[in-house]
């Protein structure tokens, strides 16, 4: 994983993300923003399905924020390869990272505050992955 993450939101998310891209470029990230450009209702899954493609083509981080961070989890999760793990605390956020190797994070806006969402997505960038058994049982998630 490089220090290049994407980010994208719905209308319910917008300023949840635009605080998260100040947040992470402030840490030293370049945080690729895929939109939506401005707060006007749109479609969640039309952003997850932009940063789903870029995570998998350039095998970065993801984060999806929508108002309750359910839909873009679901949308997410349609994507092969992707792992989206829709969190609301720190241990979700480093679980996620170690036992499920998860790709793209996701934050509902109307679920969880700033403050707590900027370190929910400082820990889910920080935090390796585990692998060993954890990667046996990943690789079932495909299996037929
Ligand atoms: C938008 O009103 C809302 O439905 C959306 O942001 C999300 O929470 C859906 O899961």
């Amino acid at each position: 994983m490089t220090k290049t993450v994407c980010i994208g939101s719905d209308h319910a998310g917008f300023a949840l993300k635009e605080v998260l891209t100040s947040y992470l470029s402030g840490l030293g990230y370049t945080v690729e923003d895929l939109g939506p450009a401005a707060a006007t209702s749109c479609d969640y899954p039309v952003f997850a399905q932009k940063v789903c493609e870029k995570v998998l083509n350039d095998n970065i981080f993801g984060i999806l924020v929508c108002g309750t961070g359910i839909g873009m989890s679901m949308a997410a999760n349609r994507h092969e390869g992707i792992r989206a793990a829709l969190c609301t605390n720190e241990f979700h956020a480093r679980a996620t990272r170690q036992h499920n190797n998860a790709n793209v994070l996701c934050l509902g806006e109307r679920v969880t505050g700033p403050g707590v969402a900027m370190e929910l997505a400082r820990i889910f960038i920080e935090t390796p992955f585990e692998g060993g058994r954890h990667q046996r049982r990943i690789d079932l998630f495909d299996a037929k």
